[in-house]
């Protein structure tokens, strides 16, 4: 691996533990050695894990690449999906992120306000990264931590060619939230009695609403999914099941939730994600393929 020069604001962004998402200086130290190629992987983490927490994240959604990602980067996120590309991966990472950032609305899903990286191994060009992020639902709901691992893959230009994320706990924490995230709903639509309770019945109408108020929005022409809004509606609220929240990547309605935020983007490539058919990102696959195939351009190995 090839580092051209170390500067010193790198330097001084790996000891700055004001900005909310922090490597802790005893980690950077250990993981680093001080050796160069070391000390400016861990400057371009420091970077992306600080543009990677709200609101500054919200800004990087708004262009279309980011200067931290390679053209031919490629991804994954266990409960979802693969992601190829620059501007692909600034949609699903910054914009999805933003998107929620903006409802004001009961979230399903929350976004990151702040990371704190609890485990770090750096062997350019790849990193191993264990970090308590804390995910930010708003409302009653609040500031949720969730433990999220990933491997990362650097270039010689210091941007991320590959990523491979898994959410540890995703599952326990959505399960351990849905009441709140139930209760929130509930209270927004005006439900109450027994149906204050469904808490899956309630998650589908709230997914269905958003995902068809922004259907009706930004896929329109060529790129409408649903003939009418009502069809939109019962399409997403009974015809689909839910998802649990470790398939949003596969078809349901959970998946398409997933896409809605990314309908103002680009329509011509997301809309059919939030279709009846989920196009190539809610569409059924099968667990075996997605733990057997190998979906990487450049291996996750140091030294190679
Ligand atoms: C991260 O955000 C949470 C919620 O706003 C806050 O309580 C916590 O102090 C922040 N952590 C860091 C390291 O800034
Ligand atoms: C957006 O892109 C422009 C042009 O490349 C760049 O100058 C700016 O810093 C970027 N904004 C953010 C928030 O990264
Ligand atoms: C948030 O609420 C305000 C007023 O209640 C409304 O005008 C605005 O459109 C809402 N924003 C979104 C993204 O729904
Ligand atoms: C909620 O529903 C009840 C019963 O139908 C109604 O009396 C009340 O006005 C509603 N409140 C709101 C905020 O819509």
């Amino acid at each position: 691996m090839r580092v051209a020069s170390i500067s010193t604001s790198i330097l001084l962004a790996v000891s700055s533990v004001s900005a909310g998402s922090v490597i802790p200086k005893e980690l950077a130290d250990l993981a680093t050695r001080g050796e160069p190629d070391r000390v400016a992987i861990l400057g371009a983490l420091q970077t992306f894990i600080t543009d990677f927490s709200y609101p500054r994240l919200a800004d990087i959604a708004k262009n279309i690449t980011y200067s931290g990602f390679a053209d031919t980067i490629n991804g994954r996120l266990d409960i979802t999906q693969e992601y190829n590309g620059n501007e692909l991966n600034v949609e699903y990472i910054f914009g999805f992120a933003a998107a929620c950032a903006a409802l004001n609305t009961t979230l399903l899903l929350g976004y990151p306000v702040n990371q704190t990286v609890f485990a770090l191994a750096i062997d350019p060009p790849v990193v191993s990264i264990s970090a308590i992020a804390n995910y930010d639902w708003k409302g009653d709901i609040g500031v949720q931590p969730l433990q999220v691992d990933t491997w990362f893959r650097y270039d010689d230009d210091l941007k991320l060619v590959g990523y491979d994320i898994s959410m540890r706990r995703f599952s326990w924490l959505f399960e351990t939230i849905t009441p709140l995230i139930g209760a929130g709903i509930a209270k927004e639509l005006n439900i109450t009695g027994p149906d204050a309770l469904d808490y899956e019945r309630l998650m589908q109408t709230r997914a269905a609403l958003d995902i068809c108020a922004a259907h009706d929005q930004y896929c329109t022409g060529e790129n409408q999914q649903y003939a009418t809004h009502a069809e939109c509606i019962d399409t997403l609220q009974n015809k689909k099941p839910l998802g649990k929240p470790w398939a949003m990547g596969i078809d349901n309605t959970m998946c398409r939730w997933v896409h809605f935020g990314m309908l103002q983007y680009r329509p011509a490539v997301h809309c059919p994600h939030v279709g009846p058919t989920g196009g190539d990102m809610c569409n059924e696959r099968s667990y075996y393929a997605a733990t057997l195939n190998n979906p990487f351009a450049l291996p996750f190995a140091a030294g190679a």
